[in-house]
């Protein structure tokens, strides 16, 4: 599924990147997560979260 429509990055890009051991800023410098418009940034946060929970 597509977080951030801007630059078509997926739940499982932002996924991969957590367990790679990437935090948000690397994401987004990265990537460009939430580098556009900003409405990707509450969904990744939770992605994110929720991939560090499941640690
Ligand atoms: Fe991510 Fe616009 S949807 S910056």
């Amino acid at each position: 599924m597509y977080v951030c429509l801007c630059r078509g990055i997926t739940d499982t890009q932002i996924r991969q990147a957590v367990q790679a051991g990437k935090d948000l800023r690397q994401l987004r410098k990265e990537l460009g997560l939430a580098s556009q418009c900003g409405k990707c940034l509450p969904m990744a946060k939770a992605i994110i979260k929720a991939e560090l929970d499941k640690v």
